[in-house]
């Protein structure tokens, strides 16, 4: 992480806006709480990725926050495209003042140079690969193997940079590396697949049971069970059982978490804007 930061900050004089890439369904975890403070009052969007996978209510509420908070947003989905055509127009409304000034020098021209920047599996080369071109950039399908720095024209008078180094999250907080596990953003092996599972059946249970008890035919009651029975009855329900008749709680495990981040239980968001400890450099 210290090279990633000297390397951002190296580069920084390079670029006109810094392009922050976060997860929709963890708007919080997903960051970079050092990040404000690193790249100072240079211009800077956020983009709300894989918005197709997010509840799209809270990312409405997200949206109003960043709003709120003076600081441009843009929902994005990278697999699809939807939002892309707003990128540069929205580029420039933030880069106004810097273009004035461009203008002023007599350098109306000059091509705009946007840093990207997000933590491994954010959907950077997604996002770069659709404004890029396949081409120019490939996709990586391991958390952490994003590619070293590197320019990407993308037409318009616009470059992007990918960001030099990983830009980990901050792990200091329990809730930040489990809600990342559960995402797929970083692996499994952080906590064993049952506790993972247990502890995503108990963050899902006050505001996604509907679509808990739709996708595992779940009876009127299961709102009070305990995450790991919950778990075991989500196992029962799918005939996962093991010699003696119990539930192999371990394949319900892989199989609730593979569920949940191919969206199969529904579009969910686990952190929301009123119950976020969000760093002060919004
Ligand atoms: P990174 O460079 O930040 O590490 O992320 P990358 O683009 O490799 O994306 C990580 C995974 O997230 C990929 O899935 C990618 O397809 C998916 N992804 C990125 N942006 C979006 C988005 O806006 N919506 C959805 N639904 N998915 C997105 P993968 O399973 O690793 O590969 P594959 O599904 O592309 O084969």
């Amino acid at each position: 992480m210290a090279k990633t930061r000297r390397q951002i900050q190296q580069n920084l004089p390079l670029i006109d806006l810094v392009a922050e890439l976060i997860d929709a369904r963890v708007p919080v975890s997903s960051r970079n709480p050092e990040l404000p403070a690193l790249i100072g009052n240079k211009p800077h969007m956020v983009l709300l990725n894989k918005c197709d996978m997010a509840d799209a209510d809270v990312t409405a509420q997200w949206s109003a926050y960043f709003d709120a908070h003076q600081q441009s947003v843009l929902c994005l989905d990278s697999k699809s495209g939807k939002g892309f055509s707003q990128f540069i127009p929205q580029v420039k409304t933030v880069l106004t003042p810097r273009l004035a000034q461009l203008q002023a020098k007599g350098m109306a021209g000059r091509t705009l140079r946007i840093m990207v920047v997000g933590i491994p599996n954010v959907g950077k080369s997604s996002f770069i690969n659709r404004l890029a071109g396949a081409s120019r950039a490939k996709v990586a399908n391991r958390p952490g193997v994003t590619r070293g720095n590197q320019w990407f024209l993308i037409g318009k008078g616009v470059e992007l940079m990918d960001t030099p180094g990983v830009l980990w999250p901050k792990f200091e907080d329990q809730r930040v590396g489990e809600h990342l596990a559960f995402t797929g953003a970083i692996k499994d092996s952080i906590l064993d697949i049952e506790t993972l599972a247990v502890r995503l059946l108990e963050c899902l249970l006050p505001r996604y049971g509907q679509l808990l008890a739709a996708r595992y035919k779940l009876e009127p009651g299961f709102e009070q069970m305990e995450g790991y029975a919950l778990l075991c009855e989500i196992g029962r329900r799918r005939g996962m059982k093991i010699s003696g008749g119990d539930v192999d709680t371990e394949r319900a495990a892989a199989m609730l978490l593979e569920e949940f981040r191919n969206v199969k239980i529904g579009r969910i968001t686990l952190e929301r804007p009123e119950e976020a400890a969000i760093n002060a450099g919004l």
